[in-house]
């Protein structure tokens, strides 16, 4: 079974998208194209076999990209998708797209069902993969954490993760932004990370 990531980009002050939902500071962080974030999200993307995501995050997509009318410009074609939300939404036509809503653990056991050995992709927001990770679904943390404060907006992650928790395994510069992986640390006494 693959991992369970989150996987995003973050301003400084741990927020994914500003007060009015606008990821304008992130493309402004890298306006000269100085990093290798096509490259790196595409190895990473082809890792993936599953996709959850909440429904600002989805609606984003939606609006942004003109999805409805143009449904070719989905980007997740051949990835099934969970969108979370207690609404009635409307699917981009030919994506594969299940709505749900509620406990996350059932879910994440149909996304693991159908990811296979490869790995899910938790896309935000914050407080849903909060709800993964409040079960012990969350096994990694990715971010590109842009050279930017926000002082407010959509957070990253609200909950209480602590050091005990959270392992540092991958840090790196890619042009203007820094790369952090940490590996989650499972609460269980069975696990390696959590012997010593
Ligand atoms: N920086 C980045 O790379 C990045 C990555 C991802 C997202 N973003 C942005 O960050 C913002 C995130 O927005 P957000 O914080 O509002 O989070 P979100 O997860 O996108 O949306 C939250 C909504 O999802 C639905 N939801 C969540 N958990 C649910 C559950 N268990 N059952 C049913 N519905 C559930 C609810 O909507 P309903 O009202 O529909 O029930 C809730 O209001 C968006 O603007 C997005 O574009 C940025």
């Amino acid at each position: 079974m693959g991992k369970t990531q989150y996987f995003t980009a973050t301003s400084i002050d741990g927020f994914i998208a500003d007060q009015d939902n606008s990821l304008d500071w992130l493309f402004q962080a890298d306006a000269n194209g100085e990093s290798a974030g096509g490259q790196q999200y595409r190895a990473f993307f082809e890792q993936v076999g599953a996709i959850a995501a909440g429904s600002t995050t989805y609606e984003w997509v939606l609006e942004h990209e003109q999805m409805l009318e143009k449904p070719e410009k989905w980007p997740y074609h051949g990835t099934p998708c969970w969108i979370f939300t207690h609404r009635q939404l409307p699917a981009v036509p030919g994506a594969d797209i299940t709505f749900v809503h509620g406990d996350v653990q059932a879910v994440h056991q149909q996304m693991a069902a159908a990811a296979g050995d490869r790995n899910i992709w938790l896309v935000g927001g914050g407080d849903l993969v909060g709800q993964f990770a409040d079960h012990g679904l969350l096994d990694e943390i990715m971010l590109s954490v842009a050279p930017a404060t926000l002082g407010g907006g959509a957070p990253l992650l609200p909950r209480t993760l602590l050091p005990g928790e959270l392992a540092l395994t991958g840090c790196r510069a890619d042009g203007p932004f820094a790369c952090l992986t940490y590996a989650v640390r499972v609460r269980r006494g069975d696990d390696p990370l959590c012997a010593s």
